[in-house]
């Protein structure tokens, strides 16, 4: 069997504990040019690959980070770029024990037949580009799905089953060669006025799909991170059902359902939350469940880095508080981590 072949395993298991240890979470860092040059825009800044090295630099030399954040998510450019000192991101992050992890998908491609649901790229020479991230550095590794909730019947049974099946080959693969995999099927929050309900009930049908395909694939969930979204109303969806109580309670009963205890860490995505209420629902998920199996965490973008940005907006003289802003903005999502924020 797969488990007892893999050299690797033990070490991958130390990793996913680490990474999800009490009181720490994830900084999603890992947007593509594109998406990188959308959120660039917003503070008037150009789409260059100087300024998006400059923007992470701040990101990853704010001093005290490694107190709250214990991995960061990069991609293929970011892996290779280096502070204005000339050192490499990934030595300036491993140095203060914070763990380097690759974004391996290529990004989303339409299912044709379907009405505009995806699959995730990527899969193409996986296996060699897990080697070399982690000859490079890297100790983990995301890959994410989205899934659009529509009318009745979307996201549709095809597109679950195809990303299911890719996520988990995926996740296979990096426990083959060396990489912890998170996990990442996120349900987009979007238009429309579905319930909480439809949103909770949507979640377990995908969660479940996906986590059936891992254990086919004999990913070992112990050496693997799931990156979830939070089950929320659609956009439109009449006020009141985005309460945090009701989130957080759709959340765990969800997880509860599908998410086996020996995975160590649920990671949420921000997926477009504001920050403080990614902040709220965090800190409400660890009152709703206590003694949840895993450590209920984050690996948030936006969430972490909108405000950041704006600080910043482009200009050297604001790196040092919009760096202060970062570690606040860490320091009370690792408190929520804990439950103990005081809000
Ligand atoms: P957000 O927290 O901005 O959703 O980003 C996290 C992420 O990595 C989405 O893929």
């Amino acid at each position: 069997p797969f488990e007892s072949d893999n050299v690797h395993i033990p070490e991958l298991i130390a990793t996913a504990a680490r990474i999800s240890r009490r009181g720490f979470g994830i900084l999603a860092a890992d947007e593509s040019v594109p998406t990188a040059g959308k959120r660039l825009k917003t503070v008037g800044v150009e789409n260059t690959a100087e300024n998006r090295r400059a923007f992470r630099e701040l990101l990853f030399t704010a001093e005290g980070l490694e107190d709250y954040i214990s991995g960061v998510i990069l991609f293929d450019e970011t892996m290779y770029q280096r502070t204005a000192g000339g050192e490499r991101f990934v030595d300036c992050l491993s140095r203060r024990g914070i763990l380097v992890g690759t974004k391996l998908d290529t990004g989303l491609r339409l299912i044709a037949g379907t009405e505009g649901e995806t699959r995730t790229g990527g899969l193409d020479g996986l296996g060699d580009r897990v080697c070399e991230y982690r000859k490079d550095g890297a100790t983990f590794a995301k890959w994410r799905a989205v899934f659009k909730i529509g009318h009745a019947g979307v996201p549709s049974d095809r597109a679950i089953r195809e990303n299911a099946q890719s996520l988990a080959r995926y996740a296979s693969i990096c426990q083959e060669h060396g990489l912890v995999p998170i996990v990442e099927p996120e349900l987009t929050l979007g238009p429309g006025d579905y319930s909480i309900g439809r949103a909770a009930f949507e979640s377990e049908r995908v969660l479940s799909h996906v986590m059936r395909a891992i254990n086919e694939a004999q990913v070992v969930p112990e050496a693997m991170l799931l990156k979830p979204s939070m089950v929320l109303p659609g956009l439109d969806a009449p006020l009141g059902e985005s309460a945090r109580e009701s989130v957080a309670t759709h959340t765990a009963k969800v997880l509860k359902r599908t998410v086996p205890p020996a995975v160590p860490g649920v990671h949420f995505l921000s997926g477009g939350m504001g920050a403080e209420e990614a902040t709220q629902n965090l800190q409400q998920l660890q009152h709703e469940y206590p003694d949840a199996p895993w450590s209920l965490s984050f690996s948030y973008g936006r969430a972490l880095q909108d405000a950041v940005l704006k600080a910043w907006s482009g200009l050297e003289e604001n790196v040092p508080a919009a760096q202060a802003l970062l570690l606040e903005l860490a320091r009370v999502n690792a408190q929520a981590q804990l439950g103990e924020w005081d809000e």
